[in-house]
């Protein structure tokens, strides 16, 4: 059995993809965990897109200007879309499912990468959800958080270096003040 953290020291984003496709049991099983994700008061105002089409998946590659290119490369994606009418925080809901996705693939041993959508504009300075809401076909009550590309890992990548990690950044009780910094 996988310890937990030996997955998040393994999880490293995959931006390179094997040919090699993503069944409908692979994609199914990943999803079977993200709707386990915890939601605030249990009202999963989340949604969820699986793209396994090739001439979709490269449309979306271009719905922002950076970091979105990899999904031409990517065997599928998950679009995380949420309902902002049904949770006020519905952008922590959609990120705790999206990271959920991202680990899962990790321990399925697949690729994974979160592509920012909400807040980010294509090159012509549309925005990237109107865009991918465009070629989804998202209605306009859904919001849409992020992308998720997916496939067989095409690179290596090293896990988190336990020495390199920035425990600098974690406190004990209260904030450092100046002087102690
Ligand atoms: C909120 C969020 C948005 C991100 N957006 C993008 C993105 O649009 N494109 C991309 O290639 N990577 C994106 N990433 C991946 C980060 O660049 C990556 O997690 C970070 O550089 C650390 O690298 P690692 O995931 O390999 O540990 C995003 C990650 C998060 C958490």
């Amino acid at each position: 059995m996988t310890h937990f953290y030996d997955l998040a020291a393994r999880r490293r984003s995959m931006r390179q993809f094997t040919e090699e496709s993503l069944s409908q049991d692979e994609l199914a099983a990943l999803m079977g965990t993200v709707l386990m994700a915890p939601s605030s008061k249990g009202t999963c105002c989340w949604q969820f897109i699986v793209i396994d089409d090739k001439a979709l998946l490269q449309q979306l590659a271009q719905c922002k200007e950076h970091g979105a290119a990899m999904l031409a490369d990517a065997r599928a994606a998950v679009a995380v879309l949420a309902d902002p009418s049904v949770s006020d925080v519905w952008v922590e809901d959609a990120s705790v499912a999206t990271t959920y996705l991202l680990l899962q693939a990790e321990d399925s041993g697949l690729g994974a990468c979160w592509v920012q959508i909400r807040n980010r504009q294509a090159a012509d300075g549309t925005s990237a959800e109107d865009v991918v809401r465009r070629i989804l076909n998202v209605p306009e009550h859904l919001r849409v958080l992020s992308l998720v590309a997916l496939g067989h890992k095409g690179m290596e990548r090293k896990p988190f270096n336990p020495e390199r990690l920035k425990w600098d950044k974690v406190h004990l009780n209260v904030y450092p003040s100046a002087t102690e910094e």
